[in-house]
């Protein structure tokens, strides 16, 4: 069945905020490598498997809906920092910004009764609810325990141990 061009524009854009994404937190495990806080580092290097794996499903979905997709510029990111919880303030409000973004594309797809589009995108709308809470509680630990150097060591620890799972979601 072909998409309404609308929401297939729309969720063309989203692809490529995904990626941005990917290329965004590259950048911010860049400055915690630099750093010598290789655990946060490893958690924004999974990060960017998490929304290279956003833009697949998008990707996969357009192309089984007779969408033709087009691979737009990534813009370059344009963050400096200048302490360690200064990432993780801009993740959060990236975060905002993507589940801002994806409602956006909800209610393209909610006005076109587009219920196959809505089922897709159900599933973005819970990892979204999950990617703020995850950039959420990265800010409350820091807050809590990054002014002591054994509570960051332990932080970082904690942060290398994240692995990354591939979403059960066809690409
Ligand atoms: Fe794909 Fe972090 O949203």
């Amino acid at each position: 069945m072909a998409i309404d061009a609308t929401l297939g524009n729309a969720l063309n854009e989203q692809i490529n905020k995904e990626i941005y994404s990917a290329y965004l937190y590259l950048t911010f495990a860049d400055y915690y490598e630099d750093r010598g806080l290789k655990g946060f580092a490893n958690w924004y290097m999974i990060q960017v498997e998490e929304e290279l794996a956003h833009a697949k499903i998008l990707r996969r979905y357009l192309l089984d809906n007779e969408y033709q997709v087009k691979m737009l510029a990534i813009a370059q990111p344009d963050k400096t920092f200048t302490n360690d919880m200064d990432p993780l303030i801009a993740a959060y409000e990236h975060e905002k910004y993507i589940t801002a973004s994806i409602n956006e594309c909800y209610t393209l797809a909610y006005e076109q009764h587009d219920f196959r589009t809505m089922q897709l995108l159900d599933w973005f709308v819970k990892e979204q609810g999950e990617e703020e809470t995850n950039a959420s509680d990265m800010i409350k630990n820091m807050e809590l325990f990054g002014n002591d150097a054994k509570g960051l060591f332990e932080l970082d620890r904690e942060y290398q141990a994240r692995a990354f799972t591939a979403p059960a979601m066809s690409m």
